[in-house]
């Protein structure tokens, strides 16, 4: 076949009708679930000025140093959202939501932009759900956060996940243990890889976050952040483990988990899958105490996390989980002639008035090609229309997996098709 002119963009993908029945799946188990737990939806631009994110997740990120999609038009610099945080937060701000009272308990499903190298779990085009709970500074919140994330992969039956949990402290604190961190690096620093040694002076907490085999002896050896956590922080900290203790989540403590933006304050969590190779992180959240007052709103806390769908599926893959029911369609009219065919056009909305799918050829192909689109098409029941049955209006009706026929009046018809629906 010959090659297609046009493709996608390299690390974006079409999801084509195969596919997407799963992902209708997932958004409305996620929507479901999500009221369950009294969370509203937001939806915000794709894009946002450019300013917003580069202030809420922090210039000398990997994601603003280097993935994000930036155009302008006119005065204005824009990006492609490359995550939903700062996004909700100045949502939150501009259109004061704070004044509707409470914490706003927000949830969000949609696609994220972000420049890196695709690979297995990693696209430039990929979708988040995830939540944000505005205005609660109560560890409750960041267990509620944690609690929902976890509960969505286990209705779909991702069991075999680990919660790696640590407290990043508040800034004072962290700028401390950035400090002591530095100091133990500094008389190994040759030894680093390239890209720690990069990092060792304008984002030293990511050299925790490593893969290169060089860094690891580093790393292991390194001061470790809770050691570093002020009163107020541990007193935090231990509460959301409480918390998650009486809930029955385990968890595995990681002092040296920290997350790829700067807003983050107090708790830091990830879920990790064992069946996702080296992206091994299905989804990653935590507190932003100080972000809302950063991008001009009044003081408030929040806490949130949000988990990538694409890599949701890779571990259904490996589990071998089927998300989403197969295609089919209640009704298909098999028609012989130019009557029959007019007749079929008129008698579809018949059926799909009654709440059942219906429909027929559309490439006045002949009774036998019909019959066997019927069957591709997984159709419950074909009404087979000749000039014969107009005449007499009794209709073949076929129940496609019984291969039974019955001759029947439309009324009847209907009445058993959509009979099955109520
Ligand atoms: P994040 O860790 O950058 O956090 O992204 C969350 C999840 O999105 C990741 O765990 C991963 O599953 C998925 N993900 C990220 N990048 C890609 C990619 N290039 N391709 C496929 N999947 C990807 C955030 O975005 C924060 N906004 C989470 C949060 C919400 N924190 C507080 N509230």
């Amino acid at each position: 076949m010959a090659q297609p002119i046009y493709t996608t963009h390299h690390g974006m993908v079409d999801i084509l009708p195969d596919e997407v029945r799963k992902w209708q799946f997932l958004e409305n188990l996620i929507r479901e679930e999500a009221e369950k737990f009294n969370f509203e939806e937001i939806r915000t631009p794709i894009m946002e000025k450019t300013e917003l994110i580069v202030r809420g997740l922090g210039q000398m990120t990997d994601i603003v140093s280097k993935e994000i999609f930036s155009f302008s038009r006119g005065e204005d610099n824009y990006v492609l959202r490359p995550e939903l945080t700062a996004p909700v937060v100045r949502a939150f701000v501009e259109n004061r939501l704070d004044q509707r009272g409470g914490s706003q308990k927000l949830y969000y499903i949609g696609p994220m932009f972000r420049a890196e190298r695709p690979q297995k779990g990693r696209q430039r085009q990929f979708h988040q759900f995830g939540l944000e709970i505005m205005g609660s500074s109560d560890a409750l919140a960041d267990a509620e956060v944690i609690a929902f994330m976890i509960h969505i992969y286990h209705k779909i039956g991702i069991t075999n996940t680990t919660l790696k949990l640590n407290s990043i402290g508040d800034p004072e604190s962290r700028d401390q243990y950035k400090r002591a961190l530095k100091a133990h690096l500094k008389p190994d620093l040759e030894k680093l890889s390239e890209v720690s040694k990069k990092r060792y002076e304008n984002n030293p907490l990511r050299i925790l976050d490593s893969k290169e085999e060089e860094d690891r002896p580093f790393i292991e050896t390194a001061p470790v952040i809770t050691e570093f956590l002020s009163e107020k922080s541990v007193k935090h900290y231990n509460k959301v483990k409480e918390y998650l203790g009486d809930l029955g989540i385990t968890y595995e403590e990681d002092p040296y988990l920290v997350r790829g933006m700067d807003y983050y304050t107090e708790t830091a969590f990830e879920l990790i899958s064992p069946d996702l190779g080296a992206q091994d992180a299905l989804a990653g959240g935590g507190r932003y105490d100080l972000l809302v007052e950063e991008i001009g709103g009044l003081p408030t806390p929040a806490v949130g996390f949000a988990a990538g769908m694409e890599r949701l599926f890779i571990a259904c893959e490996e589990l071998g989980i089927r998300l989403g029911s197969e295609k089919k369609v209640d009704v298909y009219i098999v028609t012989l002639g130019d009557a029959a065919r007019k007749w079929g056009l008129t008698q579809l909305s018949k059926f799909r008035e009654k709440g059942a799918s219906a429909t027929m050829d559309y490439m006045g192909r002949s009774m036998k090609a019909q019959m066997k689109d019927a069957n591709r098409e997984n159709a419950r029941f074909a009404v087979i229309v000749g000039e014969n049955e107009l005449n007499t209006r009794q209709f073949t009706l076929r129940n496609m997996a019984a291969s039974e026929e019955n001759s029947l009046t439309l009324d009847a018809i209907l009445q058993k098709i959509t009979g099955h629906h109520t």
